[in-house]
C-alpha cells in the first residue's frame, strides 16, 4: 500500500486502552497505577509483551525506562522517538500518559503488519515515574536520560512511607543495567491528551503545542507548637497549620498579585499530629509555579517567599525551604510543529497552534533532540481524575497524524 493511505487500526487502539485501563482500575472509571508500584509492573510486563510480538529490541535502562527499537534500512542514523508513560496519578485518568505509548504501539503494529520500512530506525519508549506525585520531582527518567538530573539523587528519593525510589525500581524488576544517558536522537514525538479545555471549546480534534510551560516545584516544612486546643488561649499560640492556610492563600493570589502570565498551585498537604484536638505542630506543603516566562516565575518565587517568612515569623512557626525541581520552559522546534500541523491538514482534521500547561518528558527530549508533540481534546477540559476521557475517534486521529509524523521524519536521511 501506498505509504500515504496508511492509517493505524482504532479498533485495536481502543481495546490496547482498554485492556491497559483494567490494571489499577478505580471504581469510578479511572486508574490508579502509581510510578513503581506493583501495578506499574503489570502494565510494564505487558507491554514488553507487547513489544516483543512485534519483534522489537527491548531495552531496559537503569532508570528503569522501556525501550523497543525498530530496525530500519539505514541503522547508524540516529532514530527517530516516540513514546509516553505507563504511570498515572493517585485516582488518575486512563488516558495521561498511557494514550501516547499505546498510540506509538499502534503506529508500529500498523507499519510491522503492512511491512513498512522506514530509513531510520523508530524507538518507542515508556519513561519512569514521568508523575512525581508518589516520588518527586516529575519526569526523572527522561531527565536523567538528557543529562538533567543526577541519577542517584533521584534514587534516593522517597515516598511518603519512606520507601527509596531506586530500592521500589529493583523491588518491581526494572532496574535495568543499560546506562541512562542520552544517545543521538534525530527527534522526538509525544502524543498525549490535551489536560485543558482548549480543543474541546474551539471543537478542534488536533493540538500542536509551541511548547511547554516552565515548572517550579517547592516543599514547604513549618514548626509550631502542639498544644491542648481547650486550655489553650487563643493568643500565642504557634499554630502551624493556620500558617500553612494564609500561605496558601499567598499561593493562590500570587498570579494576580504578577499580573498573571502564570498559575500557582498547593496540591499537597499533610499536617501533624492531625487530630482535632490538638494544636498543629507540623505542616508539609507544596508549591507548583508554571509560566512561560521563566524569569517571571522566579520573580514570583521570591516575592512568595518573602510573604512566607513574613507570614512564618509572625506566627513564630520557624519555616524550611526546599527548592526541589526547576524546569526551564521548552520552546519546541519549529518544524516539527509546523509537521504536526501540516499532517493533520493533509489528513483532514481540524488543528490548533497551543502551549502545554501540562509537563510531559517532551520538556527533557527538548533539551536533547528537536521535539513536539500531538494533542487531542479531553472531554470538559477534565485531567489528573477518575473521569478523565478522550473520545475513541479524537485517540484514532492523533494516532494518525503521529503516524504519518513519525513516517515523514524517519524517511528523511
Ligand atoms: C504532569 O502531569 C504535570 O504535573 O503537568
Ligand atoms: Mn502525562
Ligand atoms: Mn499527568
Amino acid at each position: 500500500m501506498e505509504a500515504s493511505k496508511l492509517r493505524i487500526n482504532g479498533a485495536r487502539l481502543r481495546a490496547s486502552l482498554e485492556e491497559m485501563a483494567k490494571i489499577g482500575a478505580t471504581p469510578a472509571g479511572g486508574v490508579q497505577r502509581l510510578a513503581l508500584s506493583d501495578e506499574d509492573r503489570r502494565a510494564r510486563d505487558l507491554f514488553v509483551k507487547w513489544l516483543k510480538e512485534i519483534d522489537l529490541e527491548v531495552t531496559v535502562d537503569e532508570m528503569g525506562s522501556i525501550f523497543g527499537r525498530r530496525r530500519g534500512r539505514s541503522n547508524d542514523l540516529p532514530p527517530v522517538m516516540s513514546g509516553s508513560h505507563v504511570d498515572s496519578q493517585p485516582r488518575g485518568g486512563r488516558f495521561d500518559g498511557i494514550l501516547g505509548v499505546m498510540g506509538t504501539l499502534e503506529v508500529l503494529r500498523t507499519l510491522h503488519e503492512n511491512k513498512v520500512e522506514t530509513e531510520r530506525p523508530l524507538v518507542i519508549v515508556d519513561w519512569t515515574n514521568e508523575e512525581g506525585s508518589r516520588f518527586a520531582p516529575a519526569m526523572v527518567a527522561s531527565g536523567v536520560w538528557a543529562g538533567a538530573l543526577d541519577r542517584d539523587w533521584v534514587y534516593a528519593r522517597t515516598d511518603k512511607d519512606g520507601k527509596k525510589q531506586g530500592e521500589e525500581l529493583a523491588r518491581i524488576g526494572y532496574k535495568g543495567s543499560v546506562p541512562a544517558r542520552k544517545w543521538p536522537t534525530y527527534a522526538y514525538y509525544e502524543f498525549h491528551i490535551e489536560q485543558g479545555p482548549m480543543l474541546e471549546r474551539q471543537k478542534i480534534t488536533i493540538g500542536a503545542p509551541k511548547g511547554i510551560l516552565c515548572l517550579h516545584w517547592y516543599d514547604v516544612y513549618l514548626e509550631g507548637e502542639a498544644n491542648q486546643v481547650g486550655p489553650t488561649p487563643m493568643e500565642g499560640r504557634h499554630d502551624a497549620l493556620c500558617a500553612a492556610a494564609e500561605m496558601i492563600l499567598a499561593v493562590n493570589t500570587l498570579p494576580d498579585r504578577m499580573k498573571g502570565n502564570m498559575v500557582a498551585t498547593v496540591g499537597e498537604i499533610q499536617n501533624y499530629p492531625n487530630s482535632r484536638n490538638i494544636i498543629p505542630d507540623k505542616v508539609h506543603f507544596t508549591v507548583d509555579i508554571r509560566s512561560w516566562d521563566d524569569a517571571h516565575a522566579l520573580e514570583a518565587w521570591e516575592k512568595l517567599k518573602r510573604d512566607f517568612q513574613q507570614v512564618a515569623s509572625r506566627r513564630g512557626t520557624p519555616i524550611r525551604i526546599e527548592e526541589t525541581w526547576r524546569v526551564a520552559h521548552a520552546p519546541f522546534n519549529e518544524k516539527l510543529v509546523q509537521r504536526v500541523l501540516d499532517t493533520a491538514d493533509e489528513l483532514g482534521y481540524s488543528r490548533l497552534h497551543m502551549v502545554s500547561g501540562a509537563g510531559h518528558d517532551a520538556s527533557y527530549m527538548n533539551q536533547v533532540c528537536p521535539t513536539a508533540m500531538i494533542f487531542v481534546p479531553s472531554i470538559g477540559g477534565r485531567s489528573h481524575v477518575e473521569v478523565e476521557r478522550t473520545t475513541w475517534e479524537d485517540c484514532e486521529a492523533g494516532a494518525n497524524v503521529l503516524l504519518h509524523c513519525l513516517l515523514k521524519t524517519a524517511n528523511e536521511k
